[in-house]
């Protein structure tokens, strides 16, 4: 036995120091095959003796466990976040404040701001124990396992010790095209930029897949112990020793304008980096120096990030193509001569609506300039109208549905043309494929191609035509096979059983957004409370305007809309709010386990909206007053109850009573949503 274990320690010795070469150093020591022929080594040996594998073997990053969920980690050190200058003259403010409190001559280092997800990974004795999100700063989520299986994280440093180290845990630019041409082939929404993809990739409750997306790290700061290293460089430095990837690309600077030259240094290589940057973080390099600077309540001030500005670029229109959209908008997208944009090739830019083309006059044959907004879509900026020749053609847009060839309506006030023809195919096609999407029913496998393809064969009109489909017939569709039929069909079963507000969702009420959905569910619990509602009703709940109360109550008047609602419900999905599951979701919440008495009229719900809430939220009602009363919700004209309440307030100070008005109970139900929505 002695002889394994000396066997399997060699061998890990020897990943280690491999892995070491290869993701820290760049400097590989042995080739790929030779890697694997190890690894499958002390997998195989592993295998035979399970009782020696330890959770910082490199065998440990394949994934395959599937988690639950994810914990919560509380940070003992709070994960900061920096303020932001956005220009020359923020930079020389900022170095203006730092002079005055340090008085005297100050060094900087300048880093590549990588776009990725903080990351906080703690290692005692040297072997990685947990790993989190930023979450809110305070709390994040443990995603240990999932950072498990990043290659290029140390499962064991090279040294022993007890250490906080935080960095960006990101997706490389050519594993994030990788993956969304996979999904496309799929059908499956795709990433809209690494970061995004990264976000996704960590949060996977499937290791497995995670592991797939071959995710990278970078540590940018040694948050504990203390007193290893004075300065941000020599931690930068110290952190590589341990074996950490540190980007490389760091420089010490001794004034504005050699930070500077580094944000040029850093805007020119942007392009051609293998993973996505958003600016430049400069730090004050001596710890010294940088607590004496502290903090203020958001961000430290030894620390400022440099955003850059969107990158643009010029190209030409070459035509405009319409598409209508599951409320019937009709949206112009003007397609360009390909252009390479801010890490891809870009190829369509919208264009929003018939006023925006006016306004920035966009004629067909046009040089313009493009940038993606929000660092994601494509848009034109403006046209380099000094180019034109004469021979540029101006739009406009047409007056029927390019789809059903139904006449386009422009209500009053509003920007969007809309097909208003309810049976539009166009319409029909974007509706199916919202219902089955990640948001609303998430059906794996149900993607816009398959969609269309079922469309096209005849089998699917309408939302319910789903939970109709046979096996048999998606095997008649092209490109579904005999495995991704039963899948499908399985897929599509399981989905009967998700909660309501993702049903509601998913039928794609005009204005009803996710969160709107959730409000709507957990408010009136059951879909025919929820169809019972009045406009005043729905506009007397936060987040409900009168827009969104006036398209609720057209929907549901809708003699086809509720027709389709019968046969969903025939099919099986659910149209009620899960009262034991929401109330597992909130155990803590600040009704969880409270006794409560509702007492008086209140403005907002009726009493037993009131109740209902509450219970939902896991208090318990009560009608009379006592010592085990935990709050007393009062309202207008409250009379005995309230007295009651107060007098045993008066007499027992000790009592954790307590007597809310209106107000206060709507910022506890408030309160409560957050903590709902953050689990979520
Ligand atoms: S230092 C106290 N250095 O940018 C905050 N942050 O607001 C310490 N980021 O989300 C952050 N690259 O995850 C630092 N070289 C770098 C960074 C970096 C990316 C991210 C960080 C945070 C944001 C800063």
């Amino acid at each position: 036995m002695k002889e394994i274990q000396k066997q399997i320690d060699d061998l890990r010795e020897k990943l280690r120091e491999c892995d070491y070469h290869y993701h820290v150093l760049d400097r590989p020591l042995i080739s790929d095959v030779e890697y694997d022929r190890l690894l499958h080594e002390l997998v195989a040996l592993e295998e035979q003796y399970p009782q020696l594998i330890t959770p910082d073997s490199p065998t440990q990053r394949i994934g395959g466990e599937a988690v639950e969920g994810f914990g919560k980690v509380t940070h003992q050190i709070p994960m900061l976040s920096l303020s932001n200058a956005f220009s020359e003259a923020d930079l020389y403010e900022f170095d203006a404040r730092v002079q005055q409190i340090a008085g005297d001559h100050v060094q900087y280092v300048c880093e590549l701001k990588i776009d990725g997800l903080a990351t906080s990974l703690l290692y005692e004795g040297g072997v990685f124990i947990r790993g989190a999100t930023r979450g809110d700063g305070v709390t994040g989520e443990d995603i240990t396992q999932n950072l498990r299986t990043i290659r290029v994280l140390p499962l064991r440093l090279r040294e022993v010790q007890d250490i906080m180290v935080r960095g960006e845990s990101y997706l490389p630019r050519a594993e994030f095209a990788r993956i969304n041409a996979e999904r496309a082939q799929k059908g499956e929404p795709l990433f809209a930029n690494p970061r995004n993809a990264a976000a996704g990739s960590l949060r996977q409750l499937n290791t497995a897949v995670t592991a797939q997306r071959k995710l990278a790290f970078f540590a940018y700061a040694l948050v504990q112990p203390e007193g290893i290293a004075t300065t941000q460089t020599q931690a930068l430095a110290q952190m590589e020793q341990w074996g950490f990837p540190v980007n490389p690309h760091y420089r010490k600077c001794a004034s504005i304008s050699e930070i500077i030259e580094y944000i040029r240094f850093a805007e020119s290589v942007r392009k051609t980096l293998p993973y996505d940057i958003d600016g430049v973080v400069i730090k004050v390099d001596s710890f010294a120096l940088q607590t004496k600077l502290g903090m203020t309540a958001k961000s430290p001030r030894f620390a400022i990030s440099y955003k850059f500005t969107a990158e643009q670029v010029e190209s030409r229109v070459r035509g405009i193509e319409l598409s209508v959209g599951r409320t019937g908008a009709v949206t112009p997208t003007a397609v360009i001569e390909p252009v390479f944009l801010a890490g891809t090739t870009v190829s369509r830019a919208t264009l929003h609506n018939e006023d925006f083309i006016q306004e920035k006059d966009v004629r067909i044959g046009d040089l313009v300039v493009v940038q993606k907004a929000g660092d994601i879509i494509p848009e034109i900026i403006r046209v380099v109208k000094v180019e034109r020749t004469g021979t540029e053609a101006p739009y406009s847009m047409p007056t029927v549905c390019p789809v059903c060839q139904m006449p386009l309506v422009r209500a009053e006030g509003k920007v969007a043309l809309r097909c208003v023809n309810p049976k539009c195919p166009a319409k029909q096609l974007e509706a199916l494929i919202h219902f089955a999407s990640r948001g609303a029913m998430n059906i794996d496998g149900l993607g816009e191609m398959i969609i269309e393809s079922l469309v096209k064969a005849g089998l699917v009109q309408d939302v319910a035509d789903f939970y109709a489909l046979s096996k048999e017939q998606l095997l008649q569709v092209d490109r579904i096979g005999e495995k991704s039929a039963m899948n499908l069909v399985q897929a599509i079963d399981a989905s009967r059983r998700q909660p309501f507000e993702r049903l509601l969702f998913g039928l794609g009420i005009r204005l009803v957004g996710e969160k709107a959905a959730q409000t709507l569910a957990r408010h009136f619990l059951t879909l025919d409370r929820l169809m019972k509602a009045s406009g005043e009703e729905l506009e007397g709940i936060s987040d409900i305007g009168p827009k969104m109360a006036e398209s609720i109550l057209t929907y549901f008047r809708d003699e086809q809309k509720r027709a389709l609602l019968d046969r969903l419900q025939d099919y099986g999905l659910r149209f009620d709010t899960d009262l034991v599951a929401s109330r597992a979701l909130i155990g803590d919440g600040p009704f969880a386990g409270k006794t409560v008495v509702v007492t008086g009229t209140l403005a907002e719900f009726s009493r037993q909206q009131a109740q209902a809430m509450i219970e939902e939220r896991g208090g318990k009602i009560a009608n009379t007053v006592s010592r085990k009363t935990s709050y007393v919700v009062a309202g207008e004209s409250a009379g005995s109850k309230l007295a009651k309440a107060e007098e045993l307030i008066r007499a027992n100070p000790e009592l954790p009573l307590k007597i809310l008005n209106e107000r206060d109970f709507i910022a506890l139900l408030d309160l409560q949503q957050e903590v709902i929505s953050d689990r979520e």
